[in-house]
């Protein structure tokens, strides 16, 4: 495993489990069992995702270390501090655990005055140490300025939409010059890696290494630093996306890949998001 050093010295898996869409119950417990016993060691939840509490339960029955564990959730955006830390110990309850390694504010609201209440709750949860890490997700750099000017500590990562058709070019800029770590989501475009001018680049490097287009997306971002959590529920591609590790893809290969940008968001645009106004 790599890892990648936290603006506060925590380190990170640079490799995860992504569970967005892992159906609660089987599905989300035997891919996360799955995923420990061959060495991720990185799972990626969220409140929203409802499927915090099968992932507790394959983490206890794992039976690892829970030091040996990093865990990311994430918060919907509450309107008053009581719900927020209802909200946090729920998701503490659910992943069996009493600390949680990084916690994210799932997404900007449209107020930064609502972020910047958010961040507060969130940097008290970084103070006692129940996130051990804390960041934000799908903010745009404006979200970012805007909540700096208030914060007392500086978020640990910005998890964004990010794969070969959306490189995030001045957003992966300006996150590396404020020591914000960027985290992809969505590496695989929702499929669009494997069709058009994306797969016919990618299949050309994926054969010269022996690998396939999912795993040079991976390690794609692995080479650039970005921390990646691809999500399946299938063994053989849980194992085929962990094997990408060992892939050591070249300058060239870095600069045909960087070259398949073409701004394509297949997600929400964060500006636009029905997230935006208090969700309870
Ligand atoms: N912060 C946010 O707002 C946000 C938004 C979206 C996602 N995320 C996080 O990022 C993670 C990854 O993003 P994502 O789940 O949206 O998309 P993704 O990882 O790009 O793609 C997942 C899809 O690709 C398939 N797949 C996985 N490995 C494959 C392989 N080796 N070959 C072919 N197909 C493969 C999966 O199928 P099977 O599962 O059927 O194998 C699933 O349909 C999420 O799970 C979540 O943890 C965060």
């Amino acid at each position: 495993m790599t890892y990648v050093e936290l603006n506060n010295g925590y380190k990170m898996p640079q490799l995860g489990l992504g569970t967005f869409k892992s159906k609660d119950g089987n599905e989300a417990y035997e891919a996360t069992r799955y995923a420990l016993e061959i060495g991720y060691t990185h799972i990626d939840t969220a409140q929203m995702y409802g499927n915090e509490a099968s992932i507790g339960q394959a983490i206890k029955d794992a039976k690892v270390n829970r030091k040996d564990i990093f865990i990311t959730t994430k918060q919907k955006v509450h309107s008053n501090l009581k719900n927020m830390e209802k909200a946090f110990e729920e998701s503490l309850e659910k992943l069996q655990t009493d600390y949680v390694d990084l916690y994210l504010i799932h997404w900007p609201n449209h107020d930064p005055k609502i972020n910047a209440q958010s961040w507060a709750f969130f940097e008290s949860l970084y103070e006692s140490g129940k996130a051990k890490a804390i960041g934000i997700s799908n903010f745009q750099k404006h979200h970012v300025d805007a909540l700096l000017k208030t914060a007392k500590i500086k978020p640990m990562i910005d998890q964004v939409e990010c794969h070969p058709g959306l490189t995030q070019v001045p957003l992966k800029a300006y996150l590396d010059q404020e020591s914000i770590q960027i985290e992809s989501y969505g590496p695989f475009m929702k499929g669009g890696v494997f069709e058009g001018i994306w797969k016919d680049a990618l299949e050309l490097i994926a054969k010269k290494h022996d690998a396939s287009i999912a795993q040079v997306v991976i390690a794609w971002g692995l080479y650039k630093g970005i921390v990646m959590i691809p999500k399946s529920v299938t063994p053989k591609r849980i194992k085929e996306n962990f094997e990408s590790l060992k892939i050591k893809l070249t300058e060239e290969d870095i600069k045909v890949i960087d070259g398949l940008n073409r701004g394509v968001r297949v997600y929400t645009d964060p500006d636009n998001s029905p997230w935006g106004p208090y969700v309870e």
